[in-house]
């Protein structure tokens, strides 16, 4: 029998859809069992995504959550204590993984597939990297999708990028990211953060609720190879005009809107375009960004830090949608004893 089999785990859940951080429960339930290619990870911190709370609201019905209860979070850091068949990992190896749909990471152990788990150097922290595998990798993957390279010295052009909402768990990945890429950035954001986005790298910042934060003109004139869009209710008629000649606009969060927009600008062969960009964690991807966050060229902003007893405020925190990086709920010797 495996060491941890039959013994129980802290964990918090919901049973139903819908009620926010008062329907979060916290249960004792058996420790899972890793199967071939799975790994048991002690977790030592889980990030929140918006996704994970939107699930609880629904928005993916009927797809997730496949059953109640459900026990959310998929981006989360901690150490390998049991493998599976067929893995290369070892009990004590640190990683960083992504659990997919079946969420599983409000819990002090959680089964994660070797195909979507990551090593983590002794230099990058369980906090650190439970933040990367959604919100970095999707500020990876927009970035790339813009054309943007990350080489030796980045891309060759240097491209105007803006990032909207760059105060936020991507953003502020997405405005490092765009830096190392050699980009010129822009940002928005609110006026309480607007230091902050300009010390992670970004070169001019608009306050998104002065009139030109609102319109996303560029203080220096610039006009956008590329927005990376992190927030919402944006219409294409206020892009529009600050794009350059074949700009694009990559919507993480597109609307029925947006997906009209982006399907009429492809079928006029319009220059300018809008791209929905749906996040596909890739375990190499993770890996670029750890050893990004090693070499101390990328890092995690932290918004607030939570125990696992505490879920509530974590989840109450990222629903309230004024998070400044990421959410973190940290799993430790607490919950254990
Ligand atoms: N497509 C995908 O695969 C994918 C992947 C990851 C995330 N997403 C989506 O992308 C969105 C952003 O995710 P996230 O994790 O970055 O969210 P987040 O961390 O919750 O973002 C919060 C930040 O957004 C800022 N903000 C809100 N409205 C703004 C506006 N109009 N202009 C500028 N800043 C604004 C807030 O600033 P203030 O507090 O100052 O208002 C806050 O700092 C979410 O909707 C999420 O679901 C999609």
């Amino acid at each position: 029998m495996a060491a941890t089999g039959g013994k129980l785990m802290h964990a918090v859940q919901y049973e139903a859809y819908g009620g926010g951080a008062a329907a979060l429960k916290h249960v004792d339930v058996p420790i899972p069992i890793p199967k071939k290619g799975e790994l048991l990870v002690k977790l030592e911190a889980a990030s929140i995504n918006p996704i994970d709370w939107k699930i609880q609201k629904g928005v993916i019905w009927p797809f997730l959550p496949r059953k109640f209860p459900f026990r959310p979070v998929t981006d989360v850091a901690g150490e390998v204590v049991e493998v599976g068949s067929g893995v290369d990992f070892k009990p004590g190896d640190k990683v960083v993984s992504f659990l997919s749909g079946s969420g599983g990471g409000f819990a002090e152990y959680a089964v994660a597939s070797a195909s979507k788990t990551a090593k983590r150097p002794a230099e990058v922290s369980a906090v650190e990297a439970a933040g990367l595998p959604v919100a970095g990798v999707t500020a990876l993957q927009t970035l790339k999708s813009a054309g943007i390279s990350f080489g030796s010295g980045g891309s060759e052009k240097a491209a105007n990028i803006l990032v909207t909402a760059a105060s936020g768990g991507v953003g502020l990945y997405a405005v490092q990211l765009a830096k190392l890429g050699n980009c010129h950035v822009t940002a928005t954001c609110g006026a309480r953060n607007l230091e902050l986005v300009k010390n992670v790298g970004a070169d001019e910042v608009l306050d998104y609720k002065t009139p030109g934060g609102a319109a996303l003109e560029s203080p220096s004139g610039k006009k956008y190879d590329a927005v990376i869009h992190c927030t919402t209710g944006i219409p294409w008629s206020t892009f529009e005009p600050n794009l350059a000649e074949s700009g694009k606009v990559i919507d993480i969060t597109p609307n029925v809107t947006a997906f009209l927009t982006a399907a009429i600008k492809k079928i006029t062969f319009s220059k300018k375009q809008l791209v929905p960009l749906l996040v596909i964690p890739k375990r190499e991807d993770v890996e670029f960004l750890v050893g990004l966050v090693k070499e101390g060229k990328l890092k995690t902003v932290v918004d607030s830090r939570h125990p696992l007893s505490q879920a509530e405020a974590a989840w109450a925190k990222s629903i309230d949608g004024h998070a400044t990086g990421k959410v973190v709920v940290e799993i430790g010797s607490r919950e254990a004893e």
